[in-house]
């Protein structure tokens, strides 16, 4: 048995779902299930109920999470059509980013014309990114928007070959761009859509083998791994209209300390993609004395213990994985160890982008 201590790791993308939705998961239960997988620090998406697209309702989500988060959180503004960008931007100080849906998914955020996709880029005044759900086409026009106007922009969530291909052809020409891979495109395809059934909808979709290939051939240019923790109820996914998304906070680490070692991946190219440079992408204070350890050597089956998620499901159930989370400590203070939440809600803290980070 091995035991390795990670640096904070930071998951840059997770929809906890508060305020809107609280039967599928809200900031308690989402950071909780944060802590038990790893992560010490989680971001969080504006596609809740309202979405977070005026000052106004960051605040809130701000408020709530002073009250009740386990771990420490920052939080996204949304752009979207009913807005002018000049009354959004005005809080970037108080958002680790703003996220641009360009392509449908779960919620009502999007914009669909490339009037306000261009201002919003314009205009965004950061220290925190743009990030984009931005897939096929679409990625073009983002890439090239960030490349005009100079805007850091952080591709979620990409799926395929030809994007990562695209990504990296913008990187080699100076685009300010970065981008982040899901374990679930990196470890399942189109093909496990057999034994998942509906339960397998998930934006972007689950590829092909050749794109999921193309993905581990270009981890050099992959800058980041996050969850995409999309929790939904398993009655939700088996009706007649299933929403997108899979819960994957308590499984993103172990599956990639499963790659580890298998030798697909080595320990320090993990890091730089949980720890260093979403830290940087997202000018995250450091935050001192807080590890996570977890062990490497035996062989645990997901899903055998029951999840903190709301959602308690999760596509990977099943999965033979050779690592796992011990505890997380934060600032100090043992957060999880033993299976258990240590920290009370509120002891969490609520993160900022630094103008000057890094
Ligand atoms: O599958 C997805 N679910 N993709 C997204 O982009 C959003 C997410 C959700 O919020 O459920
Ligand atoms: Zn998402």
């Amino acid at each position: 048995m091995t035991i390795v201590r990670f640096p904070a790791p930071i998951d840059p993308h997770v929809h906890l779902r508060e305020p809107g939705y609280p039967h599928k998961e809200d900031i308690a239960s989402g950071t909780a299930a944060a802590l038990a997988g790893g992560f010490i620090v989680v971001l969080d998406m504006p596609n809740t109920r309202p979405p977070t697209d005026t000052p106004e309702r960051l605040q809130d989500k701000i408020d709530r999470a002073r009250r009740s988060a386990h771990c420490d959180i920052g939080f996204f503004l949304g752009a979207t059509n009913d807005r002018r960008p000049e009354t959004v931007v005005i809080a970037a100080k108080q958002a680790i980013g703003l996220k641009i849906y360009v392509n449908d998914t779960f919620g009502s955020l999007r914009i669909d014309n490339l009037e306000l996709l261009n201002e919003y880029i314009k205009q965004w005044p950061g220290p925190g990114p743009i990030v984009t759900h931005a897939e096929g086409l679409m990625l073009a026009a983002v890439l090239a928007l960030s490349h005009y106007h100079r805007q850091p922009v952080h591709i979620a969530h990409v799926s395929r070959g030809a994007e990562i291909k695209l990504i990296r052809k913008a990187k080699e020409s100076g685009t300010p761009v970065t981008c982040e891979v899901t374990p679930h495109h990196l470890f399942l395809t189109q093909n496990d859509l057999t034994t998942l059934g509906q339960r397998g909808e998930v934006r972007p979709r689950l590829a092909t083998p050749e794109d999921q290939t193309t993905l581990w051939e270009h981890m050099a240019w992959i800058d980041s791994f996050a969850s995409d923790h999309a929790p939904h109820t398993i009655a939700e996914k088996d009706s007649n209209n299933p929403p997108p998304g899979f819960p994957g906070l308590e499984t993103t680490l172990p599956l990639l300390l499963t790659a580890v070692q298998e030798k697909r991946l080595t320990i320090e190219q993990l890091i730089a993609r949980i720890h260093t440079n979403p830290r940087h992408i997202f000018h995250l204070p450091e935050i001192t004395d807080s590890y996570t350890e977890v062990e490497l050597g035996g062989e645990w089956r997901l899903g055998e213990e029951p999840f903190f998620t709301r959602a308690g499901w999760s596509p990977f159930s099943g999965f033979l994985v050779r690592g796992r989370v011990r505890r997380t400590v934060i600032r100090g203070k043992v957060a999880f160890a033993d299976k258990t939440i240590k920290v009370p809600p509120g002891f969490g803290e609520v993160l900022f982008p630094q103008s000057n980070s890094c």
